[in-house]
């Protein structure tokens, strides 16, 4: 187990030893690994197999799960340092590492019974099977409590039906955590999760979402025609489904922050190494202050996103597995750090100019991968909404 104490230290901020270590595997990982094919499953859009087992070997699939349900039992902190390293050679990688470890393992680890952990979090969190989570549907997105879908308990099963959308890692998921209105008259209250086995009768995959980035995670439509769901694979008690949903979502709003932080980081440090070496007018472009002040920004946003993401992955350790809720920390932390990854890749692709645009560089990627962040698992406008409502104390 690690500690995460010494990073409460001001300014001179520094990592453990053992957070360090982490970090510097997860490093050296993405990079020999990773970094060299990240363009090639970026141009043909498949789901990276390999490097994926991989990182299950290495831990990275399960980074919080104790190792009695097959993780690695390291603690936040260690996630958010590994998922930034993994999303700065490539931010596919990041959304399945993000996926399986916060919205399945983390939802399941939290709320499940022992025999869910047995048979959903162990494959899962060990990286021998990979998990997904579907909250989203065509007509229900930020209004999550809208959705349409029904489970209708018969005896000792549910009667899945419905149509979901942009299911991340679905086409390759062994177990899909789903969530349906059991009562649609309850409102929120009305919404069950389940525990979903893309392989049994009644699944089917729908239409592929055709995606600006983070092109090789697999992401899909899929649908549940007389899904037979047993009532042990119940999520929760009945009705408790929303609240699973947005608890999970605060555990994932930290994860997609660190994979933001991730593509800034890639988007700045390319920045750098071009605005130290292109000449323009007789001096290197960084000598100029439309570029260095570019830079300027870029760092001081970096650093800034890394204090809220530690933060709020500090607040997640001290809540445990109580009730305690780090909603607030998780939101800031979503929204600076994906509207940083998006002013960085911006601002990269206008330093490289005409190479920030070809797809001889990866900067065009970091800029097409980095909007998603402002996107999913709850939008830019959602995080602030979330925010305010805390603020005002109307949560
Ligand atoms: N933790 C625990 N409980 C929570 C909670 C949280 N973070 N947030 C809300 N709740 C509870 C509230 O306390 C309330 O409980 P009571 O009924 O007991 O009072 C209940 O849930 C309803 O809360 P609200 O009234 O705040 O609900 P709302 O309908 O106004 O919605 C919202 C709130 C924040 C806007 C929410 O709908 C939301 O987060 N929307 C965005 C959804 C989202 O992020 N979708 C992305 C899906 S995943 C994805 O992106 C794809 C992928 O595969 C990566």
């Amino acid at each position: 187990m690690t500690t995460s104490e010494t990073l409460h230290q001001g300014p001179n901020l520094k990592l453990s030893p053992e957070h360090e270590m982490i970090r510097q595997a997860a490093r050296d990982f993405a990079q020999n690994e990773i970094a060299p094919v990240a363009a090639e499953f970026d141009e043909s859009g498949a789901f990276p197999v390999e490097t994926i087992q991989k990182m299950g070997e290495m831990g990275f699939m399960g980074i919080e799960v104790p190792e009695e349900f097959g993780g690695a039992g390291l603690d936040t902190m260690s996630y958010v340092l590994a998922l930034e390293e993994i999303s700065r050679a490539d931010a596919a990688h990041g959304t399945i590492m993000s996926v399986n470890n916060s919205l399945f393992c983390y939802g399941i680890l939290r709320f499940g019974t022992q025999a869910q952990k047995e048979k959903f979090l162990k494959p899962v969190a060990s990286g021998e099977a990979v998990g997904a989570y579907s909250l989203t549907e065509p007509m229900s997105g930020s209004d999550a409590a809208t959705m349409r879908s029904r489970a209708t308990r018969e005896g000792d099963v549910y009667m899945l039906n419905g149509r979901k959308s942009w299911v991340s890692s679905a086409p390759k998921a062994d177990f899909i955590l789903v969530f349906l209105m059991t009562d649609p008259d309850a409102g929120h209250k009305g919404i069950t999760a389940f525990l979903t086995e893309p392989g049994e009768p009644g699944f089917s995959l729908g239409k592929p979402e055709p995606k600006l980035g983070i092109r090789a995670s697999a992401t899909s439509e899929i649908l549940y025609e007389n899904y037979r769901c047993p009532v042990e694979n119940r999520l929760g008690d009945e009705g408790e489904g929303f609240k699973i949903a947005m608890a999970v979502l605060d555990a994932g709003r930290i994860g997609i922050a660190a994979q933001a932080l991730g593509i800034a980081v890639a988007a700045y440090e390319a920045s750098v190494e071009y605005a130290g070496e292109r000449e323009a007018f007789g001096r290197k472009i960084g000598q100029f202050q439309g570029i260095s002040f570019k830079l300027a920004d870029m760092k001081t946003r970096i650093e800034a996103s890394r204090l809220l993401i530690y933060q709020a992955a500090l607040a997640k350790q001290r809540a445990k597995d109580s009730d305690e809720r780090y909603t607030l920390e998780a939101s800031m932390a979503k929204l600076f750090a994906s509207e940083t990854s998006m002013f960085c890749a911006h601002c990269a692709v206008q330093i490289h100019a005409g190479m920030g645009y070809s797809k001889e560089l990866p900067v065009e990627r970091y800029f097409r991968d980095a909007k998603i962040t402002e996107i999913y698992e709850g939008t830019s406008e959602i995080q602030r909404m979330v925010i305010a409502r805390h603020e005002l104390g109307l949560r």
